[in-house]
């Protein structure tokens, strides 16, 4: 059964002339403020909600830039290495002329001159440029710092530091074959 003896309402504290007044209508139990403790509920939905939102902030700006990124920085190719290539046609390298081709993971330059084929990288042992035939001079030059190499990519003149690396070519069924020497 209730007890209605103890019961003390601010109308009949009141009423009787008894003491204390009542408690604030803001008052919550264990004695805290009902504002105060609500700042605290408050302040820490925001703080829920600004990781949720950051969340999905950093969720999506990483799914936009992941294709442009892709974009700008391609997957490395794999190379197949092998022993021998059929680069082009015969038709490709008129006397008097070279092509750079690439073979494996170098780039080849395949001269033709007077009939001889030769190959040898193209890629300058100095810093990496790529050189070109020069038919008149008979020789292999690189445009950067004037590296000049023979046919056969042993060294002329220039800063470079070693001779070009040297392949095989020949000509098969009509077609410019380079192999490693
Ligand atoms: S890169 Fe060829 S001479 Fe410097």
């Amino acid at each position: 059964m209730a007890q209605t003896g103890n019961f003390k309402s601010p109308a009949r504290m009141s009423s009787l002339g008894q003491g204390a007044a009542p408690a604030s209508a803001g008052a919550v139990t264990g004695g805290k403020p009902r504002e105060e403790g609500l700042k605290g509920v408050d302040f820490e939905r925001r703080g829920f909600l600004h990781k949720i939102v950051g969340g999905v902030g950093a969720v999506v700006a990483v799914s936009a830039l992941y294709p442009v990124v892709r974009y700008i920085i391609p997957p490395a190719k794999k190379i197949k290495i092998v022993n021998e290539l059929a680069v082009g046609p015969e038709s490709d390298v008129p006397n008097g002329t070279g092509k750079i081709y690439q073979f494996n993971e170098d780039k080849v330059i395949v001269v033709n001159h007077g009939g001889s084929l030769t190959a040898v990288s193209a890629v300058c042992t100095h810093l990496g440029c790529l050189v070109h035939w020069d038919e008149a001079a008979n020789e292999l030059a690189c445009p950067c710092h004037g590296a000049k190499y023979k046919q056969t990519g042993q060294i002329i003149s220039g800063p470079q530091p070693l001779p070009l690396k040297q392949y095989n070519a020949k000509i098969g069924d009509g077609k410019i074959v380079v192999s490693i020497a």
